[in-house]
C-alpha cells in the first residue's frame, strides 16, 4: 500500500517556475537557507525541491550522474545540507527516456534511479511525462511507486502528467499528488506555448473536488506568487484559491530576495490553515454569476472556508448567504477575514463586502455553540 506521507498538502519550494534549468548547488542552498530564514519554515514549508536539468548522464553501470559542473559537491552533500536546517530534500525525473529539458530520463531504470535517491536521503520524486511514446501512464507511475516503497527509504511520490490520462482514475492509489493541467506560468490568465495563466487552471479545478483527499491530493501546479507577473491583489487571490483547493504549496520564487509583501500572502498562517485543514476537503466552487465566484470548503469541526472572488474590472458587493453552505439561516458565526484580520462575532445569515477588481474576501466561519 501507499505509505502515509502527505496526510495534508506537501508545502514547500521548487526550482522550476523561477529558474528552470539555471539551477546549481550554490542557489539551491540559498534557498534552504532562506527557508530556515524568512519564516516560510515556521509557515510550515518543508520541501526544497529541485527540478529538471540536475542530471548529466549515466555511468556504464547505468547510474543516474548529476551535471559535475553545476553539483560538483554532488547530491548526497546537498541533501544532507538541506536536512541539517530541518528540511526535506526533493528530487526531478521522468518516466520517459528523456526528461522534458532532454536530460537522462528513468524508463527502464526505476529501481535503480530509486535506490539512489533512497541513498542520497531524497525524501520526494516529482515525475514527469515527457518523451515516454507508447507507455501506459498508470503503469509507470506504480512501477515508479514500487521502486520508491523498495528504496526502503520514505518518498513522496509527485505524479506530473498534467491531467492527460485521467489521472483521477489512477493516482490517487499510486502517489500523493498529481497535476491535473498543463504547466502554470506568472499571469493572471492567458496562454503561452503550453502554459496557462492562473484563472485558466482554477477554472480546470472546479469539478476535480471529487478526486481529493488526504494523501492523495490535486495539484493546480506550482505557486507563482512573488515572481513578478501579477499585482499583489492578483497573488492574494491566487494564493487564497489554492489554499481552497487543498493544493499543494510550492513556492516557485526566489525565497532569498522576498519582498515583505511576497512573505507577508506566502507565510498568511490562516490561509495555510484552511490548506492544510486535517478534513482535506477541497473547495467547490457553490456559486457564479458573471465575473464573481463563491468557493467554499467545510473544514475539521463544523467550520467553513470561504472565498468571494472577483474577477471583474470594478470592485464588486459580494456576499455569502448561511443556506449556501448548508447551515440555518438563524445561526450565530464567529467571522474571520483572513487578510484584514478583522474578526466579527455573532453574524446571522450571511456576511460579504467589497471585494476588490481580481480580489478575493476569505474568510473562516465559526458557529457559535
Ligand atoms: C514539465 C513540467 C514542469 C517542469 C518542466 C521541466 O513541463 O510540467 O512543471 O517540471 O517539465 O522540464
Amino acid at each position: 500500500p501507499k505509505p502515509l506521507l502527505a496526510p495534508t498538502p506537501p508545502m514547500g519550494w521548487n526550482s522550476w517556475n523561477k529558474f528552470g534549468c539555471n539551477i546549481n548547488e550554490a542557489l539551491v542552498r540559498q534557498q534552504a537557507d532562506a527557508m530556515a530564514a524568512s519564516g516560510m519554515k515556521d509557515a510550515g514549508y518543508r520541501y526544497i525541491v529541485i527540478d529538471d536539468c540536475w542530471q548529466k548522464s549515466r555511468d556504464a553501470d547505468g547510474n543516474i550522474v548529476a551535471d559535475p559542473e553545476r553539483f560538483p559537491s554532488g547530491i548526497k552533500a546537498l541533501a544532507d545540507y538541506v536536512h541539517a536546517k530541518g528540511l526535506k530534500f526533493g528530487l526531478y525525473s521522468d518516466a520517459g527516456a528523456l526528461t522534458c529539458g532532454g536530460r537522462p530520463g528513468s524508463a527502464g531504470h526505476e529501481f535503480q534511479d530509486a535506490r539512489q535517491y533512497a541513498r542520497w536521503g531524497v525524501d520526494y520524486l516529482k515525475y514527469d511525462w515527457c518523451h515516454t511514446g507508447p507507455r501506459n501512464a498508470e503503469a509507470a507511475y506504480t512501477i515508479m511507486a514500487k521502486a520508491l516503497r523498495e528504496s526502503g527509504r520514505d518518498i513522496v511520490l509527485s505524479i506530473c502528467e498534467w491531467g492527460v490520462n485521467q489521472p483521477e482514475r489512477w493516482a490517487p492509489a499510486v502517489g500523493h499528488l498529481w497535476r491535473t493541467t498543463g504547466d502554470i506560468f506568472d499571469a493572471w490568465e492567458g496562454k503561452k506555448d503550453w502554459s496557462i495563466g492562473m484563472v485558466n487552471i482554477l477554472d480546470l479545478q472546479a469539478e476535480r473536488w471529487r478526486h481529493s483527499s488526504p494523501n492523495a491530493w490535486n495539484d493546480p501546479d506550482m505557486l507563482e506568487v512573488g515572481n513578478g507577473g501579477m499585482t499583489s491583489t492578483e497573488y492574494e487571490s491566487h494564493f487564497s484559491l489554492w489554499a481552497m483547493l487543498a493544493a499543494p504549496l510550492i513556492a516557485g520564487n526566489d525565497l532569498s530576495k522576498m519582498d515583505a509583501d511576497t512573505r507577508r500572502i506566502l507565510t498568511n498562517a490562516d490561509v495555510i490553515a484552511v490548506d492544510q485543514d486535517a478534513l482535506g476537503q477541497q473547495a467547490r466552487r457553490i456559486w457564479k454569476e458573471g465575473e464573481l465566484e463563491i468557493w467554499a470548503r467545510p473544514l475539521k469541526g463544523g467550520e467553513h472556508a470561504v472565498v468571494l472572488f472577483n474577477r471583474g474590472k470594478a470592485p464588486a458587493q459580494m456576499k455569502v448567504a448561511w443556506d449556501q453552505l448548508n447551515l440555518p439561516a438563524g445561526l450565530k458565526a464567529k467571522v474571520k477575514d483572513l487578510w484584514s484580520k478583522q474578526v466579527t462575532n455573532a453574524v446571522r445569515g450571511s456576511y460579504g463586502g467589497t471585494v476588490a477588481s481580481h480580489g478575493v474576501i476569505m474568510v473562516r466561519i465559526t458557529p457559535d455553540l
